[in-house]
């Protein structure tokens, strides 16, 4: 394949292969979907797009913004989504996120649902009443009442408590793994430990686990071919099982003695009597849906930046204490949910641009995670960067993902499990990306894993 080489003015390493699809040195694919992104009217430039996110052309869509454009506007006529604002810096983000009073998480808080543009504040108040809500969605002080209750599943006792259970499911999980076969990873390793995990924090059973993965995946994409459900109709059945059967769960755990697991928890929270269904359904999703696809394309985004980068494939293999600053690098580099949105309750200034009262803004986590002004050659993927842990793939402020140790966690164990196993696992071909502007990742990705002599 032809390469051309893009040169950033900044650029101090030279051992760089290949990152993401996008990087120092470009093919002629990628620098012909660049120009094309530039030769763009600013003000159509939709960051919510699906279309730009499989191919990685929503790189160069924030890259061009964080230059010309850090807070833009989409009006509806350039977006499906309605009119959204777009934070595409690393310091507006962190302000947003941080200011929850100015910026409120009370409603919707992606950009995947549609919102019409005819309605009013008034309408879309109601709107949210009526629907589910849950402690990703709540402002001060309900969030902290609902967050409080579930915390101590994920606090360092219980995941103290959960290392060695997760260190065997690995090691297992990689000892059935067929060898000098080509398999999908992300059906084999990063869904089967994760669903593993999630079936533990909701007491589930465990030979049913693919069920909880199931669910959230029909939570997350919308129905179609190929889909976790082909049509709506077969979504609304899918949502009322998951329902019906969180219903029963928590019903039991309301009678039984209290334990560590997320529905128990609720259940015997000292705020249990005001926590009403909505809420109820709506933290049983968060929960579900958080810790799952997230993680997952994590671990597959490991494997897969690992492939693309020898120098720090070896430098891993060279000295295995790097495990935990490469898992940080992934989670940075992959940044597996693009964006939170938020609405503002009044008029907000930022970075010179007056946002609005109840307009809803997205703070692009992913753009923020490249940002030049904070992060040096943000665009690669260096494993032993000096401060690691600097990105913000878990948000920030009150609703910073509470799942974040857990997360590292699986992370660190399923490689030191790797690292113990196998000097050698090779990606075949390009992985299969989400169609999504919300969650990126990997549908699937092919590898074997060489026979040893
Ligand atoms: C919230 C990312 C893993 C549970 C969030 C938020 C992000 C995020 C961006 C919203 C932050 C904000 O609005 O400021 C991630 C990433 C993960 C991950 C990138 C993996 C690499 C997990 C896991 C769990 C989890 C394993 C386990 C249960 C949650 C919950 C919230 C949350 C419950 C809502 C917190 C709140 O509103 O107070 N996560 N997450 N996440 N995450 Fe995670």
């Amino acid at each position: 394949m032809i390469k051309l080489h893009f040169r950033r003015n900044d650029l101090e390493e030279t051992n760089m292969t290949i990152t993401d699809s996008h990087d120092a040195a470009l093919t002629a694919e990628q620098a012909e979907a660049r120009e094309r992104i530039y030769a763009l009217p600013l003000e159509s430039l939709d960051p919510a797009n699906e279309a730009h996110y499989p191919s990685g052309d929503i790189h160069w869509v924030f890259e061009r913004l964080r230059a010309e454009d850090p807070v833009h506007f989409t009006a509806a006529e350039h977006s499906e989504y309605g009119h959204y604002w777009s934070l595409t810096k690393w310091d507006d983000i962190r302000a947003a996120d941080t200011n929850p009073k100015d910026f409120s998480a009370n409603g919707i808080i992606t950009l995947a649902r549609p919102v019409p543009e005819s309605m009013t504040e008034e309408e879309m108040e109601a709107q949210r009443r009526q629907g589910i809500t849950s402690l990703l969605s709540m402002d001060p002080p309900d969030h902290e009442i609902h967050r409080g209750a579930v915390s101590e599943a994920v606090a360092p006792a219980n995941l103290a408590a959960m290392e060695p259970l997760i260190r065997e499911r690995a090691g297992a999980i990689l000892d059935g793994l067929p060898i000098g076969q080509e398999f999908d990873w992300v059906d084999k390793v990063s869904i089967e430990l994760t669903a593993m995990t999630l079936a533990t924090l909701f007491d589930y059973p465990q030979e049913q686990r693919r069920k909880l993965t199931w669910w959230s995946d029909v939570i997350t994409s919308a129905p179609g071919p190929g889909r976790a459900v082909e049509n709506q109709e077969d979504r609304v059945v899918a949502m009322n099982e998951f329902f019906d059967t969180f219903n029963d769960m928590f019903t039991r755990r309301q009678s039984e003695e209290p334990r560590v697991d997320f529905l128990s928890l609720l259940a015997h929270s000292p705020h249990a009597t005001d926590f009403t269904d909505r809420e109820l359904f709506g933290d049983g999703i968060v929960l579900l849906v958080g810790g799952n696809d997230t993680t997952r394309n994590t671990i597959t985004g490991s494997v897969y930046a690992l492939s693309k980068n020898p120098t720090e494939n070896a430098k891993l293999r060279a000295n295995p204490a790097l495990i935990p600053s490469m898992v940080s690098e992934t989670i940075r580099w992959q940044t597996p949910l693009t964006h939170m949105t938020r609405r503002t309750t009044r008029d907000v200034e930022i970075n010179g641009k007056i946002i609005p009262k109840g307009d809803r803004v997205a703070m692009w986590y992913v753009s923020g995670n490249r940002d030049e002004d904070k992060i040096q050659n943000a665009a690669s993927y260096i494993i032993d960067r000096k401060n690691p842990r600097q990105h913000l793939s878990f948000g920030f402020g009150i609703h910073r993902c509470l799942g974040n140790k857990l997360a590292e966690l699986q992370l660190r164990i399923i490689w030191e499990e790797m690292l113990a196993r196998f000097p050698e696992i090779n990606v075949i071909g390009e992985p299969v990306r989400s169609h999504s502007s919300f969650i990126k990742g990997y549908e699937s990705m092919t590898v074997v894993i060489p026979r040893r002599n």
